[in-house]
């Protein structure tokens, strides 16, 4: 990379998640600052540099890849946009921490595995969260270092209190269920090689649009079991939770270690309303710890194959959904050398 003290980043995508980053780059993270801004809605990108000291706004996408000062690219557009947009950035050889998913189909995510390989060094981060989230941090530690034996079965849950309108039964899969996916592979270090779907009698909350709740079941290359409830009507709260199930022990996280109220014939504590807020200092983490690898010359974290294994699990999921418990398969390719050492 650069021998610059500040890394210049360009935010491509400024809706909900672009313009929280280049908030987060502005006023959280040491070491960067977003200098370029691009997205296809352009008056949404001139709202969000105007706040901005030294950041323009771009109405092309290849001008802000190519303005002055961008060492590294943000990006922050829907998961459609991701394989065209990728492969320009890889042209340029730029470092990127792209939002999961890394594309939203594995014929897409190949294509993109394949650049990177003919480039022939990791140019890609795959902005998976949880991977920095404190207490998911503390669990993968624990798991690594066989502090209760290996691990045999995971429990998750993935509670939301509702669903966006357009939100569909597929993408319990490639939306929410994708996070489980990616834990399930980091904190057991093992490949998903298949899944299973059952659906009970949907919620009243989500009768009529889809089948919701669903429980998962991954089966692992070594053998464990993962399920995850998965439940985006449940009215009361944003609740992720995963407990490992160990030889000798189990951990679990999620429950929320917060304040603790007493009123009206109750005792209890807060349920987080949004993942924005479970999960807001994790992207902090996300970010500052990509900004600090990244000039240091280095590509660490979820990788290409990493978006790749996922999206191929995501649409074993979705088969699945319609497949009446029966388990589908998850075929990946041969994973290639550049993506060995992780
Ligand atoms: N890690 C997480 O927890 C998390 C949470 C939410 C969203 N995401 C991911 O972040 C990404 C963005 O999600 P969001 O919620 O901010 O969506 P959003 O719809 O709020 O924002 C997307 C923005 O991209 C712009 N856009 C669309 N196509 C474009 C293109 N081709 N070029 C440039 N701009 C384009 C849109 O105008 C919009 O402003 C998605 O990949 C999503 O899956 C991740």
């Amino acid at each position: 990379m650069t021998t610059k003290d500040t890394l210049g980043v360009a935010v491509i995508g400024t809706g909900r998640m672009g313009a929280d980053h280049v908030r987060r780059l502005d006023t959280v993270i040491s070491g960067a600052r977003p200098v370029a801004v691009f997205d296809a809605f352009p008056g949404r990108t001139e709202e969000v540099a105007a706040g901005v000291d030294g950041c323009t706004a771009y109405t092309d996408f290849s001008a802000a890849l190519s303005a002055p000062d961008v060492d590294a690219v943000l990006l922050a557009t829907p998961g459609k946009a991701h394989k065209e947009q990728l492969l320009s950035i890889l042209e340029r050889d730029l470092p990127v921490l792209c939002e999961k998913p890394l594309t939203p189909d594995s014929d897409s995510a190949l294509e993109v595995l394949k650049a990177e390989q003919e480039l022939g060094r990791r140019r890609i981060t795959v902005g998976f969260m949880r991977r920095y989230d404190a207490e998911y941090m503390r669990l993968k530690a624990l798991l690594d270092h066989h502090e209760l034996g290996r691990p045999l079965v995971m429990h998750c849950q993935h509670r939301n209190p509702q669903p966006p309108p357009d939100f569909t039964e597929q993408m319990l899969i490639n939306d929410s269920v994708v996070h489980e996916i990616d834990t399930t592979r980091w904190l057991l270090g093992q490949e998903i090689t298949s899944v299973r779907v059952l659906r009970p009698a949907p919620s009243a909350a989500a009768s009529g649009r889809m089948r919701d709740p669903q429980i998962v079941l991954f089966e692992t290359s070594r053998q464990a079991i993962v399920d995850v409830e998965i439940f985006v009507h449940c009215g009361f709260g944003y609740q992720v939770r995963c407990e490992a199930v160990c030889e000798r022990g189990t951990a679990r996280v999620g429950d929320g270690g917060g304040i603790y109220l007493q009123g009206e014939g109750r005792w209890g504590g807060e349920i987080t309303p949004s993942f924005i807020e479970r999960f807001g200092a994790a992207y902090d983490r996300e970010v500052q710890q990509w900004v600090d690898v990244t000039r240091a010359g280095r590509t660490e974290g979820a990788s290409a194959w990493d978006g790749y294994a996922t999206a191929a699990v995501c649409e074993a999921g979705v088969r699945a959904q319609d497949a009446d418990g029966d388990r589908i398969s998850v075929e990946l390719i041969e994973r290639p050398t550049l993506y060995r050492e992780d």
